[in-house]
């Protein structure tokens, strides 16, 4: 291993082990959350997040969060454009870690131009130096690690504009650090990951859970990994399911303890089917008696940690995105 790539793992390592205190480390600002106030009061139609990647993250895991006490729309846009429905009487909250994300940047814009009030969280970029209600996240951190402190804003932010009251991150920061006593006596080894390619399944508040952990083993392991979603692959996916990929694919399932009881069979059954055909599944259940939003946090520290350690095992440099990197550059 190069000293680069073990100096890269060791830098991840320390963002992975800082996440739950990135928590409620930079609190979302009070002057930020009246603006938030003043809006909701003032009525809004709906919600638009905006971003990409790594910064979309913590908007998927808001709008499951919030899907039923929300009494407006939340959108998730991860593109250039809004949609249509999207007039002035919404609230856009535009989310990228870097602020020159161009697809962010052009909803953004088409957001100022609507005149929807307009919301920001970023480190800097061209997005700070938009005009909108801004709010700022620490620099030389990357965009995936960054999920904790994004969170932090984004969630209170939307709370406050659905005329909810914001959630206080404080005390997750020792829960978290308490669960994590727990990954050692966890059953499942790295190795049980190591030589798969994971599918992550998840329903509910556990869907973005598994997106975002293939998101993770892709972009720090930069291995193949793939995510799907119940109920809804029942009615697909299954189907797909044949003996011959069972060496290679292992089904990685994400349960929550607040799941309803419709998903619970629908997991259990999944499962049983998979069973037969051979797959070795992975069931990985969130901590007992954590909240929706512990329970989210929690395992998906346990998987970037997972991902982290996928890395380190190939030699690979968690911390760069040459691909990615790439590929915006051919677009510029
Ligand atoms: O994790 C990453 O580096 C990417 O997924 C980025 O988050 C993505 O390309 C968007 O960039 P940004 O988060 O700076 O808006």
């Amino acid at each position: 291993m190069t000293s680069k790539t073990k100096s890269s793992i060791e830098r991840m390592r320390k963002h992975i082990e800082e996440f739950p205190r990135l928590l409620a480390s930079h609190p979302i600002e009070d002057e930020i959350l009246k603006k938030c106030r003043l809006a909701s009061k003032k009525g809004i139609d709906g919600i638009c997040l905006l971003g990409m990647g790594g910064s979309s993250i913590a908007n998927q895991y808001v709008i499951a969060l919030l899907r039923e006490r929300a009494r407006i729309p939340l959108l998730l846009v991860q593109d250039y454009t809004l949609p249509g429905c999207v007039t002035k009487n919404y609230a856009v909250i535009a989310v990228s870690y870097s602020g020159n994300t161009e697809e962010t940047l052009a909803a953004f814009s088409e957001a100022t131009c609507k005149g929807c009030d307009v919301f920001s969280v970023t480190s800097g970029g061209k997005l700070a130096e938009l005009h909108s209600v801004k709010s700022k996240i620490p620099v030389n951190i990357p965009p995936r690690a960054a999920l904790p402190l994004l969170l932090g804003k984004v969630l209170p932010m939307t709370e406050t504009l659905c005329g909810l009251p914001a959630s206080n991150l404080i005390p997750l920061e020792a829960k978290l650090e308490s669960y994590r006593k727990d990954w050692k006596s966890s059953s499942v080894t790295i190795k049980e990951f190591a030589d798969y390619i994971p599918l992550f399944i998840g329903a509910e508040t556990m869907a973005p859970v598994a997106y975002r952990a293939k998101c993770q083993i892709n972009e720090n392991a930069k291995r193949e990994a793939f995510f799907s979603q119940l109920p809804e692959a029942n009615h697909n996916e299954l189907e797909g399911f044949s003996k011959d990929a069972k060496c290679r694919l292992r089904p990685v399932m994400l349960r929550s303890n607040h799941e309803r009881m419709e998903i619970g069979k629908r997991m259990n059954a999944t499962k049983d089917i998979l069973d037969d055909l051979g797959y070795d599944c992975i069931v990985l259940r969130a901590p007992k008696g954590a909240t929706q939003l512990g329970e989210m946090m929690a395992l998906t520290h346990y998987l970037d940690m997972i991902s982290l350690i996928l890395a380190e095992r190939n030699d690979i440099d968690p911390m760069t995105v040459p691909k990615i990197e790439r590929l915006k550059g051919r677009l510029e």
